[in-house]
Formats: structure tokens, C-alpha cells, sequence
């Protein structure tokens, strides 16, 4: 039986490896020859490439899908859904689900490979739905993790409940590389013997263990493996496709597609690693053995990296893998993938930088032990549920049945907010209401490729113009010390820094963040522990709060504004 390849290069494998950062017009160029190639499908949309697009490259993810369409003529698109959370990190309501998807099939998706964080069905069900509706192929996904709650049985029932709802295809999921290739061959032996679709397997390489795994997939019946050009294989994104093409050459899995042309394209995504060499972080290109300790998935371990850096702390690498599985077991076991990666991910984070644990809570990890995420694998303790929400109760009802249709009444505030051009616009504010205004009014910039990071040294509260910057390329940190040449600059419209020294009752932020909102206004009496502002940090909500009581005389940051660990936000006496 021959086995067929789903071709990741422009979806997942940048984003394990580049954090999500290719361009549209750097795949644009390859894209007929990828098209030729005869694979099953080319991913090449959803996941975190909608929020890069917006968020990073100022790019249109929908003008990036009908942009790669107009090139495919043979091959199937496909991209990854988080079932009610769409492209998102929330649920969103079935009217916006179906919205969602009808715009994506319409712009160009063929097939829709939905999955759920926490292998929660009714999560799945609406945008299953909606896919099939549209006569789109629907590949329904079973997330692979280990924990005493998943057992091959568990799979099997998943797999089948998927095939109850009328999916077209199987696919098993293994964000973290942890599926070896004795698990593999039993999972897929198992559903094959009690399901009749074709099931896809996608692995990551991080353990080392997937070329292995998919061999024995193959011997268990396998249809189509997940695989990434070369050069950008392995390490955290899946085993390349040359590789896999020459093993299974002769055997009864024999994928039939041509090296040569394959080394050809791989020799044009060569070239342009090399463009991204800055955003490439060395970590997440290696074998890492400790994910079979930790059971971190791959685009993960790259996002941990950079959230450390950007609140100064990658010390603290190895103290957040070691309570990573600390979190998720008093979580009652999510597989980590987007968003429970991100949920639990960031709270282990919190609990490391905090110097105590669950000090500081996202509201996405109160809204996922509130049950607004669905069903977590393994129950959570009493105990848990009490230090994160407190007496509130959860709730067991499908999350989206308590979504009242929302899509009219964004709809209605994108175009108050002259946001709206198409229709697509809408869904794009939907799914980024924070940082969508900005990107849609035409104000976003690209961001470099090669990140240079600019901080001003902390100056005496008189000097305005800085004269000494700390300067950090690709995690180099340069002193800089810059010296007028000629020319008489005037200092005294110059904004002067609040500094904690400077200000009295500084309340300061604990992480470097966006504003999301002030929560608190000048003349206000706050008590210690108030919610005094929410910073979106590692692309969750974060409240902060008061570190004393008093009355708030001075707000120094607005909607919007960026700030940095140890930044003054108000003045509280
Ligand atoms: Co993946």
C-alpha cells in the first residue's frame, strides 16, 4: 500500500523551528514546484501563522492564503483547527465558528484538520460540522499524550467517536515527539482494526524517536505521514521528507515521489534558512532527550525560549521544565498543545519567576479550570480548583453552549471602529481584538529579521537625550555608548523615565507585557491585591495588582503601551 506525505514546510516545521516568521513572498516562489511534487496535502495555514501574520510580519493571513492558492493546482490546502477555538486561544461562539470556517473553505482551504487541547469531542463537533457542510475534507485528530488517563483504549474510542461524525480521515497527533514507535504501531493497529478512514500520523522529532515511529506506522498501516523538507527537519519540527521518501523506497509503503525534485525545492528553503539564521534558535533545531521527562511539544520549547527572553530570565530554562509537569498533572493532565500548552506553559513560568507558585494566575488558566476550555482529562483536585478559582464552581456543560452568538454584534463594533474592508476583517478582529486594530487601520510594521532590541540604560532623572543603550542582537547583549558628532540637540522637550527611585508609591510591573487595559483611574482608593491593570504578557491576560493600598495619584502607561519587568505603571499613596 503506498503511503502518502503531507508536506509541513510552509506550517508547522517554521513554525518549530523560525517561530511561525516566513513570509508570503518568500513561499510564493516555490510553491508550483511544491505543488508538483504529488504529496497528500501541503499545510500551509492556521496554527499560529494567522496570529504572526498580524501580530509580527504585518501580512494578511487571508491575502497569504489566496496568494499561495493562485499557485496550487494539484495538491489539496490544508491547515490545523483548534476546533471552537479556531486560529484563537479562546472558544468563540458556533456563529463565529461557522463563519470562520465557511471564509476559510471559501478563500482556499480544502482540508480541515480539526483537534481539540484537551481531546474534548463536543469542542470539535460545530466546526466538524460546518467543514462537512462545506464539502470540505474533514481530517478529525485524536491528540497524542502520556499520562496514567490515556491509554490505547482511550484513542480508539476517540477515533471512533470522530468517525461517528462523519470526518473523512484520522490523524494522530504528536505535538511533543513523545510516540514511540512500539506505541505507534500498537495506536495504529488498534484503530485501524475498529475505524475504516485513512489515518494521517504527525510526529515531531524533538525526542529523536519519529522516522522510528513512522517506520512502524507504516508496518501498522499508516496512510499518510507528516514530514518537512530537510532543511528545515527535525529538531522540534517533523522528519524530512527526503528521508522518509528514500526509506520507504522498495517497500510496500513506497511513497513514489522524486528525490530530485525534492532536493530541488529543499535546495531554495536551504538558501533562505540561511535569511533566518537570526531567528533560529539553536535549541529547538536539536535532539532534546528531556521531552520524554518533560513531554513539552516542539513549537513549545521555541516559545518557552523566547517568552524567557523577553522577561530577561532564560536562567530560569531548566527551573520551568522542571514544574512544567508539576502543572499539568495538577491540571488533570492536558497534552500540551496550543492553548494548554500556552496555559500551562505560562503558569509554570508564573510560578518560576514569582519565587512562589500560583502567586500570579492568567485568566486563560482560571477560565480552563472553570471548565471554559471543556473536559480535562483526569479530574482536578478540590484543592487546586480552590487556590486558582476560589468557591466558584465549574462548570460541565459544553463550553460554547453558555456563547451567546457574538458574530453581529463584533461585527457591528469592527466597523464602528472603521476596522472593516471585507468581511474576512471582521474575523480577524474577532480572533485578535488587542492587537487587530492596529494591524487593520494599516499602523502594524514588519518586524526585522534580524531582532535588535533597543533598551535605555536607566539615565539621571535631568538627562534627556539617552546616551548609552544596551543593544541585543540575536541574544548577544552589546553596551553601546553613543557620542553627539556635531550639531546642537535640544534636551528640554525630552520625556524624563519614571523610575521606582524616582516616584513614590511606584506599584511596577512584574513582566514585560503589552496594556491591555487601566483598571483603576487617578483619585481612586485601591486596597492592597487589587486588580489594578491587565498586561498581556506570553499572549495571555494578566491581572496586576496593587502592592499596597492607597489612592492612586499618577497613572504613567495608556492602552497599548509596551512595557518592561520593573517599569513604573502608577503611583499609589
Ligand atoms: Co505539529
Amino acid at each position: 500500500m503506498k503511503v502518502k506525505l503531507t508536506e509541513t514546510i510552509l506550517r508547522d516545521a517554521h513554525q518549530s523551528l523560525l517561530a511561525t516568521r516566513m513570509r508570503t513572498r518568500d513561499m510564493i516562489p516555490v510553491v508550483e514546484k511544491l505543488d508538483e511534487v504529488g504529496y497528500f496535502s501541503l499545510e500551509m495555514w492556521g496554527g499560529a501563522t494567522f496570529d504572526t501574520c498580524i501580530r509580527y510580519l504585518n501580512e494578511d493571513p487571508w491575502e497569504r492564503l489566496r496568494e499561495l492558492k493562485k499557485h496550487m493546482h494539484n495538491t489539496p490546502a490544508q491547515m490545523l483547527l483548534r476546533g471552537q477555538n479556531l486560529v484563537g486561544y479562546r472558544h468563540y461562539s458556533d456563529d463565529v465558528v461557522d463563519k470562520f470556517v465557511t471564509k476559510a473553505h471559501e478563500n482556499g482551504i480544502d482540508i480541515f484538520r480539526i483537534f481539540d487541547a484537551v481531546n474534548d469531542i463536543r469542542n470539535m463537533e460545530t466546526a466538524i460540522k460546518v467543514a462537512n457542510r462545506e464539502g470540505a475534507h474533514v481530517q478529525g485528530t485524536v491528540c497524542y499524550t502520556i499520562s496514567p488517563v490515556h491509554t490505547v483504549e482511550k484513542f480508539v474510542e476517540l477515533a471512533k467517536d470522530l468517525e461517528q461524525l462523519e470526518c473523512d480521515s484520522l490523524c494522530i497527533k504528536d505535538m511533543a515527539g513523545l510516540l514511540s514507535p512500539h506505541e505507534a504501531h500498537v495506536i495504529v493497529k488498534a484503530i485501524k482494526k475498529e475505524v475504516s478512514l485513512p489515518i494521517a500520523l504527525h510526529c515531531h522529532c524533538t525526542s529523536g524517536m519519529a522516522p522510528m515511529s513512522y517506520m512502524a506506522a507504516c508496518e501498522a498501516g499508516v496512510d499518510i505521514l507528516d514530514t518537512a523538507l530537510s532543511p528545515l527537519s527535525g529538531g522540534t519540527s517533523q522528519p524530512p521528507t527526503e528521508t522518509m521518501v528514500a526509506s520507504l523506497g522498495a517497500t510496500p509503503y513506497d511513497t513514489e515521489l522524486d528525490l530530485e525534485l525534492l532536493a530541488e525545492i529543499a535546495a531554495y528553503f536551504k538558501k533562505l534558512k540561511d535569511e533566518y539564521r537570526g531567528i533560529l534558535d539553536p535549541i529547538s533545531e536539536q535532539i532534546d532527550t528531556n521531552v520524554l521527562l518533560y513531554q513539552i511539544p516542539g513549537g513549545m520549547l521555541s516559545n518557552l525560549v523566547s517568552q524567557l527572553k523577553e522577561q530577561n530570565a532564560l536562567d530560569k530554562y531548566d527551573d520551568v521544565l522542571a514544574e512544567m509537569p508539576k502543572v499539568r498533572a495538577e491540571l488533570g493532565y492536558p497534552p500540551l498543545v496550543t492553548p494548554t500548552s500556552q496555559i500551562v506553559g505560562t503558569q509554570a513560568v508564573m510560578n518560576v519567576l514569582m519565587g512562589e507558585r500560583y502567586k500570579v494566575i492568567p485568566k486563560e488558566v482560571k477560565d480552563y479550570v472553570r471548565g471554559l476550555y471543556g473536559r480535562s482529562p483526569a479530574p482536578i483536585s478540590d484543592d487546586i480548583i480552590t487556590k486558582i478559582i476560589g468557591d466558584e464552581e465549574p462548570i460541565t456543560c459544553r463550553p460554547a453552549d453558555l456563547l451567546e452568538p457574538e458574530y453581529e454584534s463584533l461585527k457591528k463594533e469592527a466597523a464602528e471602529l472603521g476596522l472593516v474592508k471585507k468581511e474576512e476583517d471582521v474575523l480577524t478582529y474577532i480572533l485578535y481584538p488587542a492587537i487587530a486594530p492596529k494591524f487593520l487601520k494599516g499602523e502594524a510594521v514588519e518586524e526585522a529579521l534580524i531582532p535588535v532590541q533597543a533598551e535605555v540604560a536607566v539615565s539621571a532623572p535631568s538627562a534627556a537625550i539617552p546616551t548609552e543603550f544596551r543593544v541585543e542582537v540575536d541574544g548577544d547583549v552589546f553596551d553601546v555608548k553613543v557620542e553627539p558628532t556635531g550639531g546642537v540637540v535640544s534636551v528640554a522637550d525630552a520625556p524624563t523615565k519614571a523610575t521606582p527611585e524616582s516616584v513614590a508609591g511606584a506599584v511596577t510591573s512584574t513582566m514585560q507585557g503589552m496594556v491591555l487595559s487601566i483598571e483603576v483611574e487617578v483619585s481612586d482608593t485601591v486596597a492592597e491585591g487589587d486588580t489594578i491593570c491587565v498586561l498581556e504578557a506570553m499572549k495571555m491576560e494578566n491581572g496586576v495588582h496593587a502592592t499596597h493600598g492607597g489612592v492612586v495619584k499618577e497613572i504613567f502607561v495608556a492602552d497599548g503601551d509596551s512595557v518592561s519587568t520593573g517599569d513604573v505603571l502608577m503611583a499609589i499613596e
